[in-house]
């Protein structure tokens, strides 16, 4: 077997991010940014990782490791969930290898999109196919699942869930995940603020302020089950309006959990004021990405509104393609 390459989309989440890892339900969709992995069989057993990404590459043998780009400590921790995703696979494949993986993505790194979720789920789909291990879409999951819990500490699962089916779907901890009905196109506008930030930092926020306030988060928690629950019935109908509404709703209860920061309150204002029916930030918050929600028409001016505030922005398509093969 020569050369494997695979690749996985980003996500934005539309409502439910933090809630979610409490157990309610959010809706995430795929959209058209892609991580890509690289992979090819070694002729000795050691495992080198490089990420273009993340700009570090590193050799790999037994417990040793021989950093070639970026320092010790840096690249132990940015190249180990990587690591975790190809140990996985060669597990399941009884196979001691090894391996060349190369990684790089599309999508911005540490902003909210899922991109460590993206890689995780491309190079598990890629090992896989390089040494000829069955994996369904299930097993992809589960092992990019293992990967984001050394990423991000407790993370949910929405994101490894996404990148690896695309589409569009309702996430929940105990039921997983169901593809949604959407009737409509989801005009949205991505800015990103620029301002890196770490998931489990977040995370651990939240649940500070939740083992705090349990009788004021808990309430909020419910709110937001029933803005999901609303969103889904208007994405079935192709209602933009409401979705919007609802957003602009979600983001205030994120922002009461404390994970907006002032460049997001900034874009999201942006947008709103180029006329946006809705805006959030998506992801963890602290930083990272802002969604806007707009009308075909008004697409390209908030798109502007949102780049003229600062951002880099982009205008996101979805995309069914989950994990797949790009080449072998
Ligand atoms: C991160 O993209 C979304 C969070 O809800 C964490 C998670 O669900 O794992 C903040």
């Amino acid at each position: 077997m020569g050369v494997v390459v695979a690749s996985a989309p980003a996500k934005v989440i539309l409502f439910g991010e933090h809630f979610v890892v409490y157990g309610e339900p959010a809706i995430v969709l795929a959209i058209d940014k892609r991580a890509y992995a690289k992979v090819e069989i070694r002729q000795d057993k050691r495992l080198f990782i490089h990420s273009q990404n993340l700009g570090v590459s590193a050799f790999f043998e037994d417990d040793d490791i021989k950093v070639e780009k970026g320092d010790l400590k840096e690249a132990k921790i940015k190249l180990e969930p990587i690591k975790c995703a190809v140990e996985k696979v060669l597990k399941k494949a009884g196979e001691k290898v090894g391996l060349n993986v190369e990684v790089h993505s599309t999508v911005p790194v540490a902003a909210g999109l899922g991109s460590s979720a993206a890689v995780a789920s491309a190079v598990a789909a890629a090992v896989g196919a390089a040494l000829n291990v069955e994996m369904s879409k299930e097993d992809v999951f589960r092992i990019a699942f293992e990967a984001e819990k050394i990423m991000h500490g407790t993370p949910s699962g929405v994101d490894p869930a996404i990148s690896t089916f695309g589409g569009t779907m309702l996430f929940q901890l105990d039921t997983g995940f169901k593809p949604l009905e959407v009737k409509a196109d989801i005009p949205l506008v991505i800015g990103n603020t620029g301002v890196e930030r770490s998931t489990r930092v977040q995370v651990a926020k939240v649940r500070e302020l939740r083992d705090k306030y349990p009788q004021i988060i808990e309430p909020m928690m419910r709110t937001a089950r029933e803005i999901v629950l609303q969103a889904v019935e208007a994405l079935r109908k192709g209602d933009l309006q409401t979705l919007g509404e609802l957003m602009n709703i979600n983001h205030a209860l994120l922002y009461g959990l404390g994970v907006s920061d002032e460049s997001l309150e900034w874009l999201i204002n942006a947008a709103r004021r180029a006329g946006a029916l809705g805006a959030k930030l998506t992801g963890a918050g602290g930083g990272g990405c802002m969604i806007a929600l707009a009308s075909m028409e008004r697409l390209e001016k908030v798109l502007e509104a949102v780049q003229r505030a600062g951002a880099s922005a982009f205008i996101a398509r979805k995309t069914d393609e989950g994990v797949k093969i790009e080449s072998s």
